[in-house]
């Protein structure tokens, strides 16, 4: 309900802005494939939404830089009509025609920002070399995350990751950040070395008070556990505090757009709260601790404007030749 629910509607957008040629299966490259999560979100169904492709539609290659995560890959989706090959986006992209440029869990924010410019250059070079058109799913880590305030004055950042919530493995290193602002000029700039057009441009921010992060509270130790909150009401239980809940507008210093959505934001997810709570004084029943849950992620996703505030921000672009011939 947290995360699946929106990359599946990005991917749906993105396919759907696609141009396969007729009658042939669409063919998606998914950049940083990681042990192929992007497969199962195109072709398997999420939270009871439908999958976006079934998968004889579907040419589906991943590449990673990580051979072990190229070797899971390949050992979870065993007789699956995907490839999956080691290669490292900024200098290995492979030769094929893709109509989609996928990519999911933040795979660009493993690289400095000029390198996230070149691997769009080129990505986009090829695109104007060899079609009308195909799209671009860029996911990187959102700037202005309440996860992390503290690190807002910076653009990248000593971030460490573990792919599972109970991992006692974690990955160290540094990661960059973005806003809509930062990722846009990313965009326009690689458009501009490719002599690229863009169209149809949106972003996405994802899990805006329920990123990871609010579990472990690894760098913002000022906010409750939202996320284990979250998905304790989710489950039904009862003994939630409501007034754990609530948010507090951020301490961090930000521009005036990314201070003003998070006043709105604010203001309507405490009044989800309250009149949800205010006449009975707390959670009644499980029944009532999930519609709460419910109805706090669709405040977040309904409310989402693509500025960099959750902990992922997802920027879709159509890229074609500056001129069509
Ligand atoms: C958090 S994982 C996401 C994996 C997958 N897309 C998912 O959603 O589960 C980010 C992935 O980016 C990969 N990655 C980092 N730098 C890369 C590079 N230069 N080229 C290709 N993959 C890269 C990492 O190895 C890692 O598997």
């Amino acid at each position: 309900m947290m995360e699946e629910v929106v990359t599946h509607r990005v991917l749906g957008h993105a396919l759907a802005q696609s141009d396969p040629r007729p009658g042939e299966p669409i063919r998606v490259l998914d950049v940083g494939c990681g042990t192929g999560d992007g497969l199962a979100l195109l072709t398997e169904s999420h939270e009871g939404l439908a999958p976006l492709v079934a998968e004889n539609e579907l040419d589906y290659f991943g590449i990673d830089v990580d051979p072990d995560m190229i070797d899971t890959a390949r050992s979870q989706h065993t007789g699956r009509r995907a490839v999956f090959e080691v290669a490292d986006m900024r200098t290995g992209l492979p030769d094929g025609d893709f109509d989609v440029y996928m990519s999911c869990g933040v795979p660009y924010s493993h690289l400095p920002h000029d390198e996230v410019v070149e691997v769009l250059s080129t990505i986009m070079e090829k695109i104007v070399r060899t079609r009308d058109s195909a799209v671009i799913v860029v996911d990187v880590l959102g700037r202005y995350s309440l996860e992390w305030t503290p690190h807002w004055p910076q653009t990248r950042w000593p971030y460490n990751m573990s792919f599972f919530e109970d991992a006692t493995e974690t990955i160290h290193d540094q990661m960059s950040f973005f806003d809509r602002r930062s990722l846009d000029a990313a965009l326009i700039s690689a458009a501009a070395n490719a002599g690229a057009r863009l169209a149809g441009l949106t972003f996405t921010d994802r899990s805006i008070v329920v990123g990871r992060h609010t579990a472990t509270l690894a760098f913002n130790q000022a906010i409750p556990p939202y996320r284990s909150l979250l998905n304790d009401l989710a489950r039904g239980h009862t003994d939630v505090n409501p007034a754990d809940l609530l948010l507090r507008n951020p301490a961090g210093h930000a521009p005036a757009q990314i201070q003003g959505f998070f006043a709105l934001l604010t203001d309507r997810w405490n009044s989800i709260v309250t009149q949800s709570t205010r006449t009975t004084n707390g959670l009644t029943s499980p029944q009532h601790a999930r519609l709460l849950a419910k109805s706090l992620l669709a405040c977040e996703q309904q409310l989402q404007q693509g500025l960099g505030v959750g902990h992922s921000l997802a920027a879709t672009a159509v890229v074609g030749p500056s001129t069509v011939h």
